[in-house]
């Protein structure tokens, strides 16, 4: 049995930097090809063995709902045609998957929303995924190499990459030391939300991928707003490493800022050159 059977989807933010494309549209709702980011990270927990999904969501946000959903008059329009293929991945899905929502009324930071998926969630590890970081590696998907380190360490786990120094302003930054004699593996001493490359501790950045433990709702109601006046999950996190209580992993794959236009092309690209492997 999975130690990690829920995963925690926080989809409320605007997406304003895919304005006008997010005026009516979520940001998890855009398109790689022909899928939503969101279903990206459904299928990587899925590929990790998790099967409840826990999505967080806001106003506007209806159409990820009518996603994992069925749509009687589209399957009858399809049905026995040739093209009735191409939503049985997300038919698939549906069937294998349960969804369960909550909204955050309010925007008051990533930690918050994380906060608002405590009823969704109960007393048991969770895995987070953030869909615009869209993570993909041919043998093992990111979240479940994570669930690994997580039933070695038994502590909450974020992953992490190496970034420019000079983009340390657009992450979540940590510090640790390596354990166990590994190189990928850290106990994390440190962690800081968005530094300027001057105060960054190193430049080994946070990505959209965490597992915590439980405990860590009790410290975010504590939490005070942070950087940029939000409630940060790196604030809250920062008191489980007080205690020892936060592994960062270096994770083996790739990762596309799907936040950003320049990432999201270069996902476009990489998962259009991969569907067509004649293309070089
Ligand atoms: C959030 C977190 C940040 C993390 C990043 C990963 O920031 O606050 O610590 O590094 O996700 O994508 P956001 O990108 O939502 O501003």
């Amino acid at each position: 049995m999975n130690s990690i059977k829920k995963c925690l989807f926080p989809a409320a933010g605007y997406g304003t930097r895919f304005l006008p494309a997010t005026k009516a549209t979520p940001k998890e709702m855009l398109p790689i090809l022909t899928k939503p980011l969101i279903q990206y990270g459904v299928e990587e927990a899925i590929e990790a063995n998790i099967t409840t999904m826990a999505i967080i969501t806001g106003r506007g946000k209806r159409a990820i709902e009518d996603h994992f959903d069925i749509s009687y008059e589209l399957e009858h329009q399809i049905k026995d045609t040739g093209k009735e293929v191409l939503i049985s991945e997300i038919r698939s899905i549906i069937k294998t998957c349960t969804f369960s929502y909550t909204r955050q009324i309010e925007m008051k930071g990533l930690g918050h929303a994380i906060l608002c998926g405590e009823t969704l969630i109960g007393d048991e590890p969770f895995a987070v995924v953030l869909a615009d970081d869209l993570c993909s590696n041919d043998d093992e998907g990111i979240l479940s190499q994570m669930i690994k380190i997580y039933d070695k360490y038994q502590c909450s786990i974020v992953a992490i990459e190496k970034i420019p120094m000079s983009e340390t302003n657009k992450y979540g930054v940590i510090a640790g030391n390596l354990v166990d004699n590994t190189d990928d593996i850290y106990r994390v001493t440190d962690m800081v939300e968005k530094p300027d490359p001057k105060d960054a501790p190193t430049n080994m950045a946070i990505i959209g991928r965490y597992i915590l433990t439980p405990d860590i709702f009790k410290i975010l109601k504590n939490t005070p707003p942070g950087k940029g006046g939000e409630i940060q999950i790196t604030d809250a996190l920062l008191e489980q490493a007080k205690e020892g209580n936060v592994i960062a992993f270096k994770f083996k794959g790739k990762r596309f800022d799907c936040g950003s236009i320049d990432g999201f092309v270069e996902a476009t690209n990489y998962f259009y050159k991969k569907s067509k492997p004649s293309i070089t």
